[in-house]
């Protein structure tokens, strides 16, 4: 593995441009009709970003997009890796494709993403799901022209997953699925190693973009009528550790919150070893930064903090939380949870509901706990049963339900400003907004509100939502 960052020249990208136009004849040639494209996506928001690079790259390629698989001349699967289940899910779908290739075997079928950067699913696929034409990982993303041309002009199966330190590509074309929000990655990879987390091994080391290209960026979607941006890395605040001219992720925020415009900046996710006073401050005093903060704790032991690699404890976490809720006493937060941890015991896992108590986060993702193959967790000799793992983890769910009850309860008589974000397609609710904190308000209104700021009362709430009138 090199351990330099590589970044990839425009000629290379105008070369892959050139692939786009060979397939497109080559699909024009054999079909009477446009060609069409089936992309499916899993895993996070980094995925959901890679995702409409790989639109970008098909629309290139002369392909509308269907709903159908059936209908699909390339299909796509974007794969993520991050838990079993996610992986089980994965191998049902392409599973199912099987059918579709007997129907139209001209069809291809493309797998990539996470799960498709490791070896041993390569593998699998390569000998048990022989319908599959092309894996390739994060790293090979950008070459994806040239690995969709190999399959169509040698008639082979091409695999693609060597071990790239990673690279950062600038100028790959885009599809963005609303006109409203928008993605925009400003890291890649992950340096973390936290002791059960494939990611690291998937999409490679940290590396961060310049700050020159995501400001062109940010800036020519404000103009483009983009109001909410979400910032996208494994770990935002070790963005620039890499760069020749060392900037953090709070000198960042600054200069982008110097846009002029009506947006909000959000970001994801903050590893709380990095994230500190510097980066609360910034957020407090930027108009445009959203104060929202997802930061992740995943257990409230520091014994098991310290297995997991995560490099805080629990008292140092907590400080920082009462730092941010002091600077932003409006702060929306939101954390993620591990439960049932190799070795963890009852009572750790009782810290974790006693954390949960103390910071009472608007909401939380839990997850129990999943050997990764390959991540020293998955070593760990794990004693607890997975029924006695689900009932802890049921117990901090409906903590935490009760919580988010709770807070949201605050809200009923208030008027909070929203942005309207889409059509929710209950009658009763027909809109779907989001607060400034991110939160989530089903609304009562027009159509025409959508992509607009506006100020609603809130009637009503319930665990997961907040009900309002314009
Ligand atoms: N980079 C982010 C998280 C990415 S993964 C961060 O550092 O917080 C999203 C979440 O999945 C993690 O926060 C963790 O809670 C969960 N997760 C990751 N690996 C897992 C595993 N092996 N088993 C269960 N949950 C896991
Ligand atoms: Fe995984 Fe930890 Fe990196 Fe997050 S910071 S992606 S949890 S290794
Ligand atoms: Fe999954 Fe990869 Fe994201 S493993 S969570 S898609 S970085």
């Amino acid at each position: 593995m090199s351990d330099k960052t590589q970044r990839i020249r425009q000629s290379e990208i105008d070369r892959q441009m050139r692939f786009c136009d060979e397939i497109r004849e080559h699909l024009l040639a054999h079909s009477d009709h446009q060609p069409l494209a089936y992309t499916q996506t899993y895993g996070c928001q980094q995925n959901v970003a890679d995702s409409q690079r790989i639109m970008g790259m098909l629309r290139e390629m002369g392909c509308g997009f269907t709903q159908d698989p059936y209908g699909a001349d390339i299909i796509v699967v974007n794969t993520c890796a991050i838990r079993e289940n996610a992986e089980k899910k994965v191998f049902g779908v392409i599973g199912q494709l099987v059918h579709v290739k007997e129907k139209n075997p001209d069809t291809v079928i493309c797998l990539c993403g996470c799960m498709a950067q490791q070896e041993v699913v390569a593998k699998k696929v390569k000998n048990s799901y022989r319908h599959v034409d092309l894996v390739f990982g994060p790293q090979a993303l950008w070459r994806f022209p040239e690995l969709l041309y190999e399959v169509y002009s040698q008639r082979r199966r091409v695999f693609s997953i060597q071990d790239e330190h990673g690279s950062i590509t600038e100028g790959m074309p885009v599809v963005r699925e609303s006109g409203v929000k928008a993605w925009v990655s400003i890291m890649y990879g992950c340096n973390n190693f936290c002791s059960y987390c494939i990611v690291p091994y998937v999409r490679g080391r940290e590396r961060s973009r310049e700050p020159e290209d995501i400001l062109s960026e940010v800036r020519a979607l404000v103009e483009d009528g983009f109001k909410e941006i979400t910032l996208l890395g494994q770990n935002v605040n070790s963005y620039g550790k890499d760069l020749d001219r060392p900037m953090d992720f709070a000198d960042l925020l600054s200069e982008i919150d110097q846009i002029p415009g009506e947006y909000l900046i959000r970001f994801m996710t903050s590893h709380p070893k990095d994230a500190g006073e510097k980066l609360f401050d910034t957020m407090a005093r930027c108009g445009h930064v959203a104060k929202q903060l997802h930061l992740p704790v995943q257990s409230g032991s520091s014994r098991v903090l310290k297995a997991m690699n995560r490099k805080y404890t629990r008292e140092s976490y907590l400080e920082k939380v009462r730092y941010a809720k002091s600077v932003m006493p409006d702060l929306v937060l939101t954390s993620d949870i591990i439960v049932g941890f190799p070795g963890e015991t009852e009572a750790e896992a009782m810290e974790t509901l006693s954390l949960i108590e103390e910071v009472r986060y608007d909401a939380l993702f839990t997850f129990i706990f999943s050997p990764r193959p390959g991540t020293p967790a998955a070593q760990m000799a794990d004693p607890v049963s997975r029924a006695e793992k689900q009932v802890w983890f049921e117990r901090i769910v409906d903590a935490q339900n009760r919580i988010s009850a709770e807070l949201h309860r605050e809200y009923v008589g208030r008027t909070v400003r929203v942005l309207v974000d889409g059509e929710s397609g209950d009658m009763a609710w027909p809109l779907s907004s989001r607060t400034h904190g991110g939160r989530l308000v089903h609304l009562k209104g027009d159509a025409a509100l959508v992509g607009r700021y506006v100020d609603v009362r809130v009637v009503d709430s319930n665990t997961w939502a907040l009900f309002g009138e314009v």
